[in-house]
């Protein structure tokens, strides 16, 4: 790709710089710049400017500074081609297209059109020799000739013969009037250029035709608004757009305006119908939607795709919300929608193309804005879209994107509702969206009763299929999980025990590695591994020479450890977290067993986040990033075995102190016997660990 020093310029000096820097550190204002800690060193003091005139940063500590494109480049990483897409994409401007996408958007003009005798009755085929384009609203497009054609055509039967090829005597013999010729000169056209003609010539005749200016009235439409959007109207004449563009005609098919009956005979898509200009994000016209005035049906058609118009890329309203300088954006389902939100001056609504949004369009818009708005009707349908577009977005969804959700009251489309309401209302609605999480749960409590343990547990089915398809390393899928199983009341509320942290700290850091090898393999405590090391290393039966001479002198076997005497509360609670997430059966515990990363991230947050208290999760929170970065450097593959042996570290301190402890000879015995069963398992293990790291 040759990108033109020109376009580089551009994208440099309309990059958000200041945004995209405020991603990884605060900005303050400071006169005209902005002023924080460098993101490229680590400082404490701000030593960091960012100039948004210039849209240069600079850092007096480090001497980092460049624009935009540099800043991808050595703080995002990126390549050059890579931080020219994104800033493309942020900006709207294009990056040159290749040669073949050049041609393709280039047609053969008709220049000189065969006269047939058909075409001497409809004398507005003359003008096709004549060079005439739409380029000035003074021009007239057939004049009276035009209306005369549409006279004819509008006689029904016609219309209907017309349509079908059915038609006999005066169309018989003829081929179409406009039907494209050959051609004696090279003269193209470009799609674009014709598309920007066609929309200047149809806001031309929706001035000159009551009918439709009336339309446009009754729907509360301003003169302003209807010039932003520039609304045009499709006159009813069959042929009117060859009429007016007589050398564009092989453009017009391959636009789909213009359309070839089974006859042979061309006809214009959009007839007397309101039309609603589709832009890309440049502003360019690439399409149109025709409304019909009444309750017709078809209610709405759109123009066909085309090489310039590929429906699953295009917005209806972005290139006007970027104008307005939208900073949220929010998904609407009609044209309507968006243009009322836009004249109550709520800019950022845009529409797809008659069809539900595709994830490109939602990832689109996700760049903009961290946050999206979905706005749904209430119906069924509306519903089923919503549920559909969550299931869309979920691979998109990364940890910082979020969608909300708005369902209107009374079956009101964001247009009624401005009707009925106003803006300020809308603007309340907008502000009071659901959250993914809520939304999630209000879908799930009307499928299901869930006052019924059963329905609880298909709900979380249904949970987990949906949040399987969110991102791999997303921990918003984690947090999202454990939010609507907090509210499902699958497990008690989580409540904030007042409980130091540093409690935590202490008990925590003497056994920190024991809790993250359960944080990251929960499944080790499957066959609890406290009973099987104290089983298989015979701990348990070291007593059995003692029972007389204990009972004798009345004495108490000494317990054997449990979790909650090797790290006090924090060990217990943790152990007893992941195995109640993990009790609840196959179907609906969170927790499964993996080799993948970003599972076994996602999976200790959540486990983390479901700890009944926020102290001991904030302190294992600090040590398992670490922790996790080098498991997964280290590809460490026997945590099995590592485990064990840290568990074996802490009971042999619990026995060895035990042991000295001791003032009572017999319970004395008994804790030294302990001690050696297990130092004699433990010299066993210990070459096994050894081995298998060996083996790495
Ligand atoms: P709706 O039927 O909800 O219409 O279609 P609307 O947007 O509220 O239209 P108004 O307010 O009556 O004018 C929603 C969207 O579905 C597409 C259009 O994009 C429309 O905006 N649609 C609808 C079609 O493509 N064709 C149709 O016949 C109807
Ligand atoms: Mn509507």
């Amino acid at each position: 790709m040759r990108v033109p020093e020109s376009v580089i310029e551009q994208l440099n000096s309309q990059a958000d710089l200041v945004g995209m820097i405020r991603r990884h550190t605060v900005l303050k204002p400071a006169g005209r710049e902005f002023k924080g800690c460098c993101p490229f060193h680590g400082e404490k003091t701000p030593s960091f400017y960012v100039n948004p005139q210039t849209n240069l940063y600079y850092c007096f500590g480090c001497g980092a500074k460049g624009n935009p494109i540099t800043f991808l480049k050595e703080f995002e990483r990126l390549s050059f081609v890579e931080a020219l897409t994104v800033l493309s994409e942020q900006t709207g401007i294009d990056l040159p297209k290749d040669d073949a996408f050049e041609q393709s958007i280039k047609y053969k003009k008709t220049t000189k059109p065969k006269t047939t005798a058909k075409a001497n009755r409809q004398p507005s085929t003359d003008q096709s020799t004549t060079v005439h384009q739409y380029s000035n609203n003074d021009q007239s497009f057939g004049g009276q000739t035009l209306s005369d054609i549409d006279d004819v055509y509008r006689d029904d039967a016609v219309y209907h013969d017309y349509l079908s090829g059915n038609h006999t005597a005066a169309f018989d013999n003829d081929t179409s009037p406009n039907a494209p010729t050959h051609d004696e000169s090279d003269a193209q056209g470009d799609l674009y250029s014709l598309l920007g003609n066609i929309c200047r010539f149809y806001q031309h005749k929706l001035h000159q035709n009551p009918a439709a200016m009336a339309y446009f009235a009754s729907r509360g439409l301003t003169q302003e608004t209807i010039t932003t959007f520039e609304l045009g109207y499709a006159p009813s004449g069959w042929q009117h757009l060859e009429e007016a563009f007589p050398q564009d005609i092989e453009g017009l098919k391959i636009l789909g305006l213009t359309r070839t009956s089974q006859k042979g005979r061309d006809f214009n898509l959009l007839r007397d119908r309101v039309i609603f200009p589709i832009k890309d994000k440049q502003g360019r016209v690439v399409g149109f939607a025709g409304r019909a005035l009444g309750d017709e049906m078809p209610k709405y058609i759109n123009s066909s795709e085309s090489p310039v118009f590929q429906k699953q890329f295009i917005l209806y309203g972005l290139y006007e919300a970027r104008q307005a300088k939208a900073s949220s954006y929010m998904m609407v389902e009609g044209y309507m929608d968006v243009i009322a939100l836009y004249q109550a001056g709520i800019y950022g609504a845009v529409a797809p193309m008659g069809t539900a949004a595709n994830e490109g369009q939602i990832a689109s818009l996700l760049k903009y804005n961290d946050s999206l708005t979905m706005c749904f009707d209430g119906d069924g349908a509306g519903q089923r879209a919503a549920w559909r577009a969550l299931e869309v977005a979920a691979p998109i969804l990364a940890d910082g994107k979020q969608l909300k959700f708005l369902t209107l009251p009374d079956n009101h489309d964001p247009d009624t509702y401005l009707q009925a309401h106003g803006a300020d209302a809308m603007r309340l609605q907008m502000e009071e969206a659901l959250s993914t999480s809520d939304y999630i749960f209000n879908v799930l409590s009307l499928r299901y009763d869930l006052r019924f343990p059963e329905n609880k547990a298909a709900a979380m089915a249904k949970l987990k299929e949906l949040t399987a398809k969110f991102p791999k390393g997303s921990s918003f899928k984690w947090w999202l999980n454990n939010d609507i199983y907090q509210k499902l009341g699958a497990k008690d509320q989580k409540t904030r025990y007042v409980i130091d942290k540093a409690n935590y700290e202490a008990s925590v850091n003497r056994n920190i590695l024991l809790y993250l090898c359960l944080l990251y393999a929960p499944h080790l405590l499957d066959d609890d591994p406290l009973s099987r090391i104290l089983t298989k290393s015979g701990v348990v039966d070291v007593h059995v020479d003692f029972i007389e001479r204990l009972e004798k002198h009345e004495l108490h076997l000494p317990e054997l450890p449990t979790w909650h005497s090797i790290g006090d509360d924090a060990l217990t609670e943790l152990v007893s977290t992941i195995t109640k997430l993990g009790k609840l059966g196959d179907a609906i515990s969170p927790l499964t067993k993996s080799d993948d990363p970003q599972v076994i991230n996602g999976q200790a947050h959540f486990i983390m986040a479901s700890l009944p208290n926020d102290a001991l999760q904030d302190v294992l929170a600090e040590s398992w990033r670490g922790f996790f970065g080098q498991m997964t450097a280290e590809r460490f593959e026997n945590i099995g075995l590592f485990f064990d042996e840290l568990l074996c570290q802490k009971l042999l301190e619990i026995f060895k102190k035990q042991h000295e402890q001791s003032k009572n000879i017999i319970l004395s015995e008994i804790h030294k016997r302990r001690l050696l069963a297990l130092q004699h398992w433990d010299k066993a293990q210990k070459s096994k660990l050894a081995t298998a790291l060996d083996k790495r």
